[in-house]
């Protein structure tokens, strides 16, 4: 298994350009499927997760290829509505996009479940109900998910919990259901936003993207296109955070600052100085952060997804910070590893106490999930002496060249016993590709 050496203590220094965002490309590249031609789409991160769900398009007929610009054709004409294999639907939650894709494009979905997950429970029962109430018959079998809907009718559907999948698979089915729906209590992150703006540019007709209440008029037909996938507002902030917490000065290209109000304005409160641009941020720190108290929440709340970096951060800042996890129920699992590094962390039900310590000191860490790997590597970035991650293959899910862009910035970090199996093979997906 892959694992990152860390040699702390160097301050982070110099300019990057943030990727394109991982959770936006995997909902577009579903999307792509429903277009009548070929769709090509720029800024699409070279990650893991990504070339995942080009394996579950090319599974059920689309072609799927990276052109030698970089760029991501996919053309779905020759889709089927046959299974994708259980093996690489359980590797990501996106997967399940393709249920939403399928019913609308040949009226039938099957795909299995995708599974539990190392940030806590995530069921689809809120993308089923919405299936339902656009028509279809589902059922479960032995770990399936069959839904069958000869006809999608428009409807008027309030999801329980501004869910971001649901939305997104919501707005797949019905743009192209006959009539109208109306989606209440919709997610408006700024990646449901991307998918909208690019189902309208193929012909669909949805508005109030980005707001609580979608409407959705069918439409009969949707054209290629080509677009380009919004930044990453996650790298950004990571980077950013990853300066919190060691220090230095560093500029953020291809950034959207105003995705990232909540974060930002934490960030300041802590101490850090951001300069915002058109579409980059300068980050600057020195010595130790200020704690604050922080509570994840749905957009544009302070995002679940940059929780465990924070606390990476919080862990070494002056004084005692309260976070409170309210969007997964299982999230603070990585803790653990931060206490092994010397971190004062006590975790109660959905809140973490984070007692700021003055140093924290390298340790064998293991790396739980995507954001988890992240947070352990910022923490390694800071402690004292050497930190081993292991299964660090992990970051490799949703972050394109997380060590390379650190070492250009002039951290110590190192990859050792790389195995080809956590490795996936971009050759596969065209002429521009290249291993990760
Ligand atoms: C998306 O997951 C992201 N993944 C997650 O990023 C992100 O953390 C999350 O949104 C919240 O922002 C992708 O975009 C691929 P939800 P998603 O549906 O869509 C519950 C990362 O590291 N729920 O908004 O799965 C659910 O359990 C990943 O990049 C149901 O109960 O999140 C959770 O508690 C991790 N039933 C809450 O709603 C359902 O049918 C929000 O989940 C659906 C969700």
């Amino acid at each position: 298994m892959a694992r990152m050496l860390i040699r702390g203590g160097n301050p982070l220094h110099g300019t990057i350009t943030v990727s394109g965002s991982k959770n936006s490309a995997l909902a577009i590249m579903a999307a792509a499927g429903l277009a009548e031609e070929e769709c090509i789409l720029e800024n699409v991160p070279r990650q893991y997760d990504v070339w995942t769900m080009a394996m579950i398009l090319r599974s059920i007929g689309a072609e799927v290829w990276f052109d030698a610009a970089g760029r991501l054709h996919i053309n779905g004409k020759g889709i089927r509505p046959v299974s994708p294999p259980y093996d690489l639907v359980r590797r990501i939650r996106a997967s399940f996009y393709v249920a939403g894709l399928l019913l609308a494009l040949r009226g039938y979905a099957e795909v299995p479940l995708p599974g539990g997950c190392s940030i806590g429970s995530r069921p689809v029962n809120f993308h089923i109900k919405g299936f339902e109430q656009l028509g279809a018959k589902v059922t479960i079998e032995h770990g399936c998910m069959k839904a069958r809907a000869p006809k999608l009718t428009g409807t008027h559907y309030f999801i329980n919990r501004a869910s971001v999948g649901t939305t997104i698979n919501m707005l797949l089915a019905a743009c192209r259901a006959e009539g109208t729906t109306i989606l209440e209590n919709a997610a408006k992150e700024p990646e449901v936003v991307d998918v909208a703006i690019f189902l309208n540019s193929m012909g669909a007709r949805i508005r109030g993207a980005g707001t609580d209440v979608i409407r959705i008029d069918g439409a009969t037909r949707l054209s290629g296109v080509e677009h380009t996938i919004i930044p990453d507002r996650l790298e950004a902030a990571t980077f950013a955070i990853a300066v919190g917490t060691v220090g230095g000065r560093v500029t953020l290209h291809n950034v959207m600052p105003e995705h990232l109000r909540s974060p930002i304005m934490k960030l300041r409160e802590a101490g850090l100085t951001i300069e915002e641009n058109d579409a980059s941020l300068t980050v600057s720190g020195e010595g130790r952060m200020q704690a604050v108290d922080i509570e994840t929440a749905v957009y544009p709340g302070f995002p679940t997804d940059l929780q465990q970096p924070f606390v990476s951060m919080l862990s070494l800042a002056d004084g005692t910070s309260v976070v409170r996890e309210t969007v997964f129920d299982g999230r603070f699992r990585y803790v653990d590893e931060l206490l092994r590094m010397g971190a004062d962390i006590k975790v109660e039900r959905d809140t973490a106490i984070v007692r700021g310590v003055e140093r924290l000191t390298g340790a064998p860490v293991e790396v739980t999930d995507l954001r988890a790997g992240a947070a352990l590597m910022i923490a390694g970035l800071a402690a004292e002496g050497e930190t081993e991650l292991s299964q660090a293959h992990i970051i490799d899910r949703g972050y394109e060249q997380f060590d390379d862009k650190l070492r250009t910035l002039g951290a110590d970090v190192r990859r050792v016993d790389v195995d080809e199996e956590d490795v996936p093979d971009f050759t596969v997906l065209g002429e521009a590709s290249v291993a990760l």
